[in-house]
Parts: C-alpha cells; structure tokens; sequence
C-alpha cells in the first residue's frame, strides 16, 4: 500500500548560494556518499539540488519533517537513484522510491512511500 507520496522543485542557484555562503551547509543537509557523487559530476550544483528537493519530497511523502542526513540518495549502477535510511529509525515504511530530473535553473524530486 502507498503511504504517501511527496514531490519538490528548487532552484539550482538557491542551493549553490546556500553551499557558498556557509560551506558547511554541505555537511550539514548531504551524505558523504552524496557529497562524492555529486562532486564527480560536471554540474555538481545541478545533482546537490536534486538531493536536496528529494529530502523535501521524501518529508512530503513522510507527512513529518526529519533532519536533512536522516535518508540519502544512492545510485545504482544503472544510475537509477534509491532513497535509503541513514540513521537507523523506523519510519514506518518498507520501500521508498525516488526519480529525479535537473537542468540548469531547477531539480526536481518526486519520492512515493510504501508499507
Ligand atoms: C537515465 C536518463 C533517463 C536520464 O535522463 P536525462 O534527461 O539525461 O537527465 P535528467 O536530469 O532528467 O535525470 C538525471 C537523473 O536521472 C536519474 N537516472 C539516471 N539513470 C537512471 C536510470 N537508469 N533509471 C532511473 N533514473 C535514472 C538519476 O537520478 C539522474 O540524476 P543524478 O545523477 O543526480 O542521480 C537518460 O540518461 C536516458 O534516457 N538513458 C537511456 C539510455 C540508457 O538506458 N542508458 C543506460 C543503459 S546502457
């Protein structure tokens, strides 16, 4: 059964300005494994912000805010992203799904929850 759906859109920019004016913004909101997928990519910006509106979209579909670090994205090799909890708490959900899109200007998230 779905327990909940979420879906974010953010400007690519909005973060970059957040990364630039506290460095440790980075730490704070993002994973390591995050934090070194995105900095292999060319537009780093671009993958950071689409992280960034998952977790929004993963609140969303949650219904309650957590800390930013409580989930991560992590690639398949495929390149499809999953939705994966970091901090060992139930959450009340067995499988989360993730899709992601970017361009320059804006990431979007779409996360869709199910017990
Ligand atoms: C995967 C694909 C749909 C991405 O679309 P795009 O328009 O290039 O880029 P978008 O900005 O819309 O999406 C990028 C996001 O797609 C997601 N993505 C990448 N590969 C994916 C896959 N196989 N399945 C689902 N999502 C995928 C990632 O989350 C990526 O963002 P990230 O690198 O920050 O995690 C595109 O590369 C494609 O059509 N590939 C088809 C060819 C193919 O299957 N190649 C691999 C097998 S050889």
């Amino acid at each position: 059964m779905i327990l909940g759906t979420g879906v974010d859109m953010i400007e690519v920019a909005r973060v970059q300005k957040a990364i630039e004016r506290n460095p440790r913004f980075v730490d704070k909101v993002f994973s390591p494994l995050e934090i070194t997928y995105c900095e292999g990519k060319k537009n780093h910006f671009q993958h950071l912000a689409a992280r960034f509106a998952a977790k929004e979209a993963f609140i969303k579909a949650l219904g309650r805010g957590v800390p930013w670090t409580s989930v991560e994205v992590v690639n398949l090799p495929s390149g499809q992203p999953t939705l994966s909890v970091r901090d060992g708490k139930d959450y009340g959900f067995s499988r989360a799904h993730v899709s992601l899109t970017h361009l320059a200007d804006h990431a979007i998230a779409v996360v869709v929850l199910e017990r």
